[in-house]
């Protein structure tokens, strides 16, 4: 007899095929058991009869529970009306385990409860379809930047120095040294682009922020292109194609498990079309002060401020040209007007918030010295970064986009804790 997964399960229409997997659901209606069958690759009703199937093999189904391990084997025949458009005639049952009280019922639970069950949590049908699009993301991602000719080039986890300011860094003993958690690739990105001019990482990244945001997390992974010669303009339009493509393909290949399963309103995806809105810094600020929500121009916009300016457009947008004062020293000064910087967000609609920061560096070595101290950082660290500007300086540019921030956008998810398989939260670091 054929082993099938539940995915390949068409293949074998009219045929006995063997599958081996859990008990998603059981019920009864008297002579008649449905057992919802997951297999990890979709799953399957399958039937038994007692008339057709015998007393004994209808007992041992009758005695499976949620979870339970089982080898089933069985017909398969199409029906329109089956979840997966299949279903399984049983005509014998292995078990490997009955599970006893699995933790997570049909009914409702609460939040930290499941959290506290996120191994066991990822079987159900909503973490399923939410992680099964992440891995397609991650695809469409890496697809995007190896179609057009970047390199992919790792950078390290443990670092010397900071990045992204020195609040948010995650300390470890190296040794007797100190070491950090990177906070970004970026700066070794500027020396990779370099030597591969188009190149990008992709890994996880750490932020030891104090934040309980419905979009913060201690670790995230984030996507990080650089471009030798690249100004701000061209990394504008570089993030303009890429978001349009990795929703589009996300759409593409996940409408069902989207609209079925996530219930997400597809039109707000549909209209992230070219091209995206684009306004600075300076002129989103006047928009807020309008709106009274409590923004001072200078300053960060709020997790509020991000939501009310989102509300003017119905695509993802672009903001430009912050102030130097709140952002990071490597950035390359507005020609225009000194105080600002060659920087760019990326917002996206329906309040997700910023997915894309990014800009211009300096490529002046005398400057970036002068910003490294200004910035109370240790210039000996740099030296490395530094050596960028001494042998052989070019303007370049690229940013980062945050993967789970876009997952929870792309899927329409209110926090960002369901969209990474172990979160690591302000106050969770289990399971
Ligand atoms: O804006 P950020 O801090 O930019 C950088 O780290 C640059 N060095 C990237 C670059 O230019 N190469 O972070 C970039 C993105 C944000 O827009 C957001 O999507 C995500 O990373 N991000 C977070 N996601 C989840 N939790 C957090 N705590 C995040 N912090 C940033
Ligand atoms: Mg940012």
């Amino acid at each position: 007899m054929r082993t099938a997964e539940v995915a390949g399960v068409g293949e074998f229409c009219g045929q006995e095929v063997l599958l081996k997997g859990w008990v998603y659901n059981i019920r009864s209606s008297g002579k008649i058991l449905f057992i919802l069958v997951r297999d990890g690759t979709g799953t399957i009703q399958c039937i038994v009869e007692k008339a057709s199937a015998g007393g004994e093999l209808f007992d041992a189904a009758s005695g499976l529970q949620q979870e339970s391990s089982i080898e089933i084997r069985g017909t398969v025949s199409e029906d329109s009306r089956a979840p997966g458009g299949y279903e399984l005639q049983v005509t014998g049952l292995d078990v490997i385990q009955i599970a006893e009280d699995y933790p997570i019922t049909p009914k409702e639970h609460g939040m930290n409860f499941l959290m506290d069950h996120r191994h066991l949590w990822l079987r159900s049908s909503r973490q399923h379809a939410i992680l099964k699009i992440r891995a397609g993301l991650i695809r469409f991602i890496r697809e995007f930047f190896d179609n057009r000719g970047f390199i992919c080039v790792d950078t390290p986890i443990f670092t010397p120095s900071a990045c992204e300011g020195t609040t948010t860094l995650f300390e470890t003993d190296y040794f007797g040294d100190k070491a950090y958690l990177t906070q970004s690739g970026q700066l070794y990105n500027e020396a990779n682009a370099a030597a591969f001019r188009k190149v990008y990482c992709f890994g996880p990244t750490f932020r030891a922020e104090k934040s309980k945001t419905r979009r913060h997390l201690i670790e995230f992974w984030m996507v990080e292109p650089e471009v030798a010669f690249a100004e701000l303009d061209d990394i504008i339009q570089l993030g303009e194609d890429f978001i349009v493509e990795i929703v589009g393909r996300s759409l593409e290949s996940y409408r069902d498990l989207l609209t079925d399963v996530l219930e997400r309103d597809l039109a707000p995806l549909e209209r992230v079309q070219p091209p995206f809105p684009r306004i600075s810094y300076n002129d989103a600020a006047d928009i807020l002060k309008k709106r009274e929500t409590g923004f001072v121009h200078g300053g960060d916009f709020g997790g509020t401020d991000e939501t009310v300016l989102s509300e003017g457009y119905d695509r993802p947008f672009f903001v430009h040209r912050f102030p130097a004062a709140i952002k990071a020293f490597y950035m390359q000064p507005d020609p225009e007007d000194e105080s600002l910087t060659l920087s760019v967000d990326l917002l996206a609609p329906e309040g997700y918030g910023e997915i894309i920061g990014g800009g211009q560096r300096i490529h002046d070595l005398e400057l970036l010295k002068r910003r490294v101290g200004e910035h109370g950082l240790p210039e000996k660290a740099f030296e490395w970064y530094l050596d960028l500007r001494r042998y052989g300086t070019f303007p370049h540019s690229g940013f980062g986009l945050g993967l789970e921030r876009t997952l929870a956008y792309i899927c329409g998810i209110k926090h960002i804790r369901e969209t990474i398989p172990y979160p690591r939260l302000l106050n969770r670091l289990s399971p």
